[in-house]
C-alpha cells in the first residue's frame, strides 16, 4: 500500500475511503472539515451548495430554477438535487470515495442516495474495491449550538478565487478582507444575512434532523463536537474514517 504526506502533514493511505457523508446545520463546519478530509485522503469533496451556487452564477437552468429558493433559505427540491448528484457521482475522480457536503438533506435524499449506491455496487460485482468505494457511507454529524452557528455565519468570510473559508471571529485572514494564499478580496454568501440563517435553521430542524434517526437506525452514525477547535474535529472525524467498518 502507497504512503503519502498530506497537505494537513499527516501520512495518509492510498486506499480506497469510500463515501463519507458530513451532516449538520448551516455553520457546523461541513465545509471546512470537507475540504481537509479531500485534501487529506485525495477524494473530491461534492458540495451541493457550491454546485448549486455555481449553476446560480452560470445562470443555468438549474440556477434559475434554484436562486429564489436559495436566497430564502429553503430547500431546493429533490429530484433537482438528486439528478445533480447522480451526475458528479459518474466522475472518475469518485473512484476511491467521496465526500457528500450539505448531502442528503432529506429522508427522501438519503433513501435515493443509498439506492444509487446499491445500484453502483451491482454494477462493479466481482472487483471487491470498486465495491468499496461506493458502499455504505460513514456519517459524521457535527453538532455545534444555535448561537455559536448565529455567530459563525454572521462572521463567515470566503475566497471567490479558491473556495478557502474563513471567519471575522474565530479563523480571520491574516490581512483584513484579503485570502491568505491568493490576495483576493474576501466575500460574504447572501444568504448569511441573519434572516435567511434563521429560515435555512427552520428547514434543518423539519427535514434534516430526521436523518439522524435514519443513519443511527443503520449503525452509520458518528457524533463530533463541532465546537471544538477546528484541529480537534479534524482529528474525531478522520479517526471515524479510519475505524469504520465498511462491509
Ligand atoms: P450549503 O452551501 O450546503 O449551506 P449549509 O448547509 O447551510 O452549510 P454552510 O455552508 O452554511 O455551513 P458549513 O457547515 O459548510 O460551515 P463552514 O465550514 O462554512 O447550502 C446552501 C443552500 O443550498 C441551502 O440552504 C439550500 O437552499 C441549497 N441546498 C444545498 N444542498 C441541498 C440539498 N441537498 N437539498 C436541497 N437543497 C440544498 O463554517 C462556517 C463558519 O464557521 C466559517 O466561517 C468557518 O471558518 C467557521 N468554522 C468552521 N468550523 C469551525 C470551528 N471548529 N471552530 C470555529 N469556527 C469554525
Amino acid at each position: 500500500m502507497e504512503v503519502q504526506a498530506s497537505a494537513v502533514g499527516v501520512q495518509t493511505k492510498v486506499r480506497i475511503v469510500g463515501p463519507i457523508i458530513l451532516l449538520g446545520p448551516p455553520g457546523a463546519g461541513k465545509g471546512t472539515q470537507a475540504k481537509l478530509i479531500a485534501e487529506t485522503f485525495g477524494i473530491p469533496q461534492i458540495s451541493t451548495g457550491d454546485i448549486l451556487r455555481a449553476n446560480v452564477a452560470q445562470k443555468t437552468e438549474l440556477g434559475l430554477k434554484a436562486k429564489a429558493i436559495m436566497e430564502r433559505g429553503d430547500l431546493v427540491p429533490d429530484e433537482l438535487v438528486c439528478d445533480m448528484v447522480a451526475v458528479r457521482l459518474q466522475q472518475a475522480d469518485c473512484a476511491r470515495g467521496f465526500i457528500l457536503d450539505g448531502f442528503p438533506r432529506t429522508v427522501r435524499q438519503a433513501e435515493w442516495l443509498d439506492a444509487q449506491l446499491a445500484n453502483m455496487r451491482a454494477c462493479k460485482k466481482g472487483d471487491l474495491a470498486a465495491q468499496q468505494a461506493c458502499a455504505a457511507p460513514v456519517v459524521i454529524r457535527l453538532v455545534v449550538d444555535y448561537n455559536v452557528l448565529l455567530q459563525r455565519i454572521t462572521g463567515r468570510r470566503s475566497c471567490p478565487t479558491c473556495g478557502r473559508i474563513y471567519n471575522v471571529y474565530f479563523q480571520p485572514p491574516k490581512v483584513q478582507g484579503i485570502c491568505d494564499v491568493e490576495g483576493t478580496a474576501l466575500v460574504t454568501r447572501p444568504d448569511d444575512e441573519e434572516s435567511v440563517f434563521v429560515e435555512r435553521m427552520k428547514a434543518y430542524d423539519k427535514q434534516t434532523l430526521p436523518l439522524v434517526d435514519y443513519y443511527r437506525a443503520k449503525g452509520r452514525l458518528v457524533e463530533v463536537n463541532g465546537e471544538q477547535p477546528v484541529e480537534q474535529v479534524m482529528a474525531q472525524a478522520f479517526s471515524a474514517i479510519e475505524n469504520v467498518n465498511r462491509l
